[in-house]
């Protein structure tokens, strides 16, 4: 296996190859056992600095990071929108660039605007690690849920993984796609056909309407939240994409009844989030059908994985 990312950023999993997954997901392995160790940390990066910005609302990515980076004895810095001075007009490089000028390696961005990370890449002289931007990429969720998977089922090539529910607004979904579809999973979606972009139609994804058939198909269900914020003129029932909330939920919620008729055991996964009562009821979400919480616990050897191998391309960008 190689030792060294095709890339010198993290922008997205349509960027990274196959390798570049499988060598991510082998460090992670490693550290994963280091942080279950009493002594959960290693000095690998005690000559980094790196900052979280963040100018959209986190709890998982942000803290994860955040842990992931004091884990490998980085130097952190946090950056939060509402409180700095881009509410004075300055503009995002600027921002960066400020930053940067106080001897910072190493920049993790969460933004609204899909593209943001790529567009930062290409302005100011960093690495750059996207931990969401917008409706396009969240490839750090994906990558620890490729590693859930395998952890759960041994294996990524051959699983059937059906993401279900917002696929239009969700960078989770893209990120997912792409990355299970490079480890050899089949992977379906299914939704209402209004929250299914016309574009899924080319990534070589199945659609499914029908939730109880997406839920038979698969091996692994990957339940994601209706991102309410990014919904146009959403105003409780008067939403343009279903009726109401409860009728999605009467369509698209999955609860324990459900999984327990399925005559086979499917994994439940969530990126979170959760809206409890919405798109998942907590009788299925706290199952022993679910690996939530696995999920979280993952993405802390994840990121650390990342920024571990990243900061070897520290004098290359
Ligand atoms: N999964 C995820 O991105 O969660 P947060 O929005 O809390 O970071």
């Amino acid at each position: 296996m190689k030792s060294s990312l095709s890339v010198n950023h993290l922008l997205g999993i349509k960027e990274i190859n196959k390798d570049d997954i499988e060598l991510i997901l082998k460090t992670a392995e490693h550290f994963k056992e280091i942080i279950n160790r009493p002594i959960k940390k290693v000095p690998s990066l005690r000559d980094i600095t790196i900052a979280n910005l963040f100018f959209e609302n986190s709890t998982r990515t942000k803290l994860s990071f955040e842990l992931a980076e004091k884990r490998l004895s980085a130097d952190v810095i946090n950056f939060s929108s509402s409180s700095s001075s881009v509410k004075k007009g300055e503009t995002l490089i600027d921002t960066v660039n400020n930053i940067l000028a106080m001897k910072v390696d190493m920049v993790v961005m969460r933004h609204p605007s899909p593209g943001a990370a790529v567009f930062l890449s290409k302005n100011v002289k960093s690495i750059i690690i996207n931990a969401g931007d917008g409706t396009h990429e969240h490839p750090t969720q994906a990558l620890l849920d490729a590693y859930s998977i395998k952890q759960k089922h041994g294996n990524i090539r051959g699983k059937k993984v059906v993401i279900v529910g917002d696929i239009m607004h969700s960078r989770v979904a893209l990120s997912n796609i792409f990355c299970l579809q490079k480890c050899g999973a089949e992977v379906m979606v299914c939704g209402p056909a209004t929250l299914i972009p016309k574009f899924i139609y080319q990534l070589g994804v199945k659609v499914e309407i029908n939730l109880m058939k997406a839920l038979q198909w698969c091996d692994v269900a990957n339940i994601l939240r209706i991102q309410l914020e990014r919904l146009d003129n959403y105003e409780g029932s008067n939403s343009n994409y279903f009726p109401s909330l409860r009728e999605y939920t009467m369509q698209y919620g999955i609860n324990l009844d459900i999984l327990n008729s399925l005559g086979k055991k499917i994994t439940i996964m969530h990126p979170g989030p959760i809206n409890r009562g919405v798109e998942i009821t907590s009788d299925a979400a706290d199952s022993e059908h679910s690996i939530i919480l696995e999920q979280v616990e993952n993405g802390v050897a994840i990121r650390m994985a990342v920024i571990y191998l990243l900061a070897g391309k520290a004098g290359q960008v």
